[in-house]
C-alpha cells in the first residue's frame, strides 16, 4: 500500500457575512446569548443562486494550485455535503464539469459534520491501493438554504463555506490512522425531515417547515462531547500515539463549549486547538476541512506536525483522523 497524504489545500467562504446583530433583528435572540452559548460571532452566507458546487469550485481551484496540479491530473473527486445543488446528480459530477477534470470518477458522501473525515478516509483507500493517483476531497455546505430563519434554536448556528484537499502519494507517513462510526438509532435528534423519498416535497411539507434543519441541541451536547473524546482516543491508539504527540487538534466546529470540553477531557491545551467557529459558525461537512485549510495557510500546521481531526454530527456519525503533515 502507498503512503497517502494531503499535498494541497484550499478554502472558500462566501462574501456576505451575517452577524449576531443581524440575527437580533430576525429572531428573539442576543449577541450575548449566541456568543456565550456557542462562541459564534458571525457566519458567511452564500449569495442567492450561489450553489454548493460554486463554493466547491473556488476551494478546489485553490487546492489544485496549492498542490501544483491541473484539473486533468485528478482521477477521483469525492464531495462531502448534505446541501448539494440538487438531489441528483452529485455535486462531485457538477464540480468535475466546472473544473474540466475530464474522466475523474465522482461521487458524494452524506455523513453530515463528519463528512470530510469520511471523505478522506474513503479516498485514501483508492490512492493507497494505486487505483487512483490524485484524489480531490471537498467538504462543502450551503446550510443557510436549509435553515429555518424563524427558529432561534437553530438559525443562529449555521453558515456556508467550502474546503478542499488533494490526496496523493507522499514520502512521510501522511494519513496515519482513521476511525469512523455511526449510531443510527438517534437520527431523530438532528435531521431534515422532508424532501427525500420518505416524505417527498408537497405543499404540506413546505407549510410545516419540514425542509429545514431540526435539532435537539441540548440532548446532542453531551453525546457530542463523549463521542468526540472517544473517537480521538481510539484513532490515536490505532496510530500508536498519545495526546502528547498531537501538535494541533482541528475539530468539527459545532460549539466552542463542546470543543473546549473535549480538549479538556483529552488533556490537550487550548493553544493546540484550532477554532474558526467565531467567524464561520457550524458549516457541517465544510467545518473541519475549512479549519484545516486555514490552519495550514496561517502557519499553525507545519511540516512534520501531527494533526488530529475529530468530527461528530447528524446520523449520528463520527470520524477522527491522525495525519503527519
Ligand atoms: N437566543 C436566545 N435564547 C435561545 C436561543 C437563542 N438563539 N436558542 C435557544 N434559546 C433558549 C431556549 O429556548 C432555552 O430557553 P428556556 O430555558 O426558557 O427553555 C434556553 O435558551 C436554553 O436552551 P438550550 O437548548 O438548553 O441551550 P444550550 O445551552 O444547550 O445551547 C445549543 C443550545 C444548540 C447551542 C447547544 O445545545 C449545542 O451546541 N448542542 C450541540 C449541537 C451539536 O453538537 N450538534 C451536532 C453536530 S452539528
Amino acid at each position: 500500500m502507498k503512503k497517502v497524504g494531503i499535498i494541497g489545500v484550499g478554502e472558500y467562504l462566501p462574501e456576505k457575512i451575517l452577524t449576531n446583530a443581524d440575527l437580533e433583528k430576525m429572531v428573539d435572540t442576543s449577541d450575548e446569548w449566541i456568543t456565550t452559548r456557542t462562541g459564534i460571532k458571525e457566519r458567511h452566507q452564500a449569495a442567492k443562486g450561489e450553489a454548493a458546487s460554486d463554493l466547491a469550485f473556488k476551494a478546489a481551484e485553490e487546492a489544485l494550485k496549492n498542490a501544483k496540479l491541473k484539473a486533468e491530473d485528478l482521477d477521483l473527486i469525492v464531495v462531502a455535503t448534505i446541501t448539494g445543488d440538487m438531489p441528483c446528480p452529485s455535486v462531485a459530477s457538477i464540480l468535475q464539469n466546472k473544473l474540466g477534470a475530464k474522466g475523474a470518477a465522482c461521487f458524494d458522501i452524506s455523513a453530515a459534520c463528519a463528512g470530510f473525515v469520511y471523505g478522506i478516509s474513503v479516498a485514501q483507500q483508492f490512492v493507497a491501493s494505486a487505483t487512483y493517483k490524485n484524489a480531490l476531497v471537498v467538504g462543502v455546505e450551503v446550510l443557510t438554504s436549509v435553515t429555518d430563519w424563524q427558529d432561534r434554536n437553530t438559525c443562529v448556528l449555521f453558515g456556508d463555506g467550502a474546503g478542499a484537499v488533494v490526496l496523493s502519494e507522499v514520502k512521510n507517513r501522511g494519513i496515519i490512522s482513521t476511525y469512523l462510526g455511526c449510531d443510527g438509532s438517534k437520527l431523530g435528534l438532528l435531521n431534515i425531515p422532508a424532501g427525500g423519498s420518505a416524505n417527498p416535497a408537497s405543499t404540506e411539507t413546505v407549510r410545516n417547515r419540514q425542509h429545514f434543519i431540526k435539532m435537539q441541541g441540548n440532548e446532542l451536547f453531551k453525546i457530542a462531547v463523549n463521542t468526540m473524546t472517544r473517537a480521538a482516543e481510539i484513532v490515536l491508539e490505532q496510530a500508536g500515539m498519545t495526546f502528547a504527540d498531537v501538535d494541533i487538534i482541528i475539530p468539527h466546529q459545532a460549539n466552542a463549549r463542546i470543543i473546549m470540553a473535549v480538549a479538556k477531557k483529552l488533556g490537550i491545551p487550548e493553544g493546540r486547538v484550532y477554532l474558526n467557529i467565531e467567524r464561520c459558525g457550524n458549516m457541517s461537512s465544510a467545518s473541519t476541512v475549512t479549519a484545516l485549510c486555514e490552519a495550514v495557510r496561517e502557519g499553525r500546521v507545519k511540516k512534520g506536525d501531527i494533526v488530529l481531526l475529530d468530527a461528530f454530527g447528524a446520523g449520528l456519525v463520527w470520524g477522527a483522523c491522525v495525519i503527519e503533515w
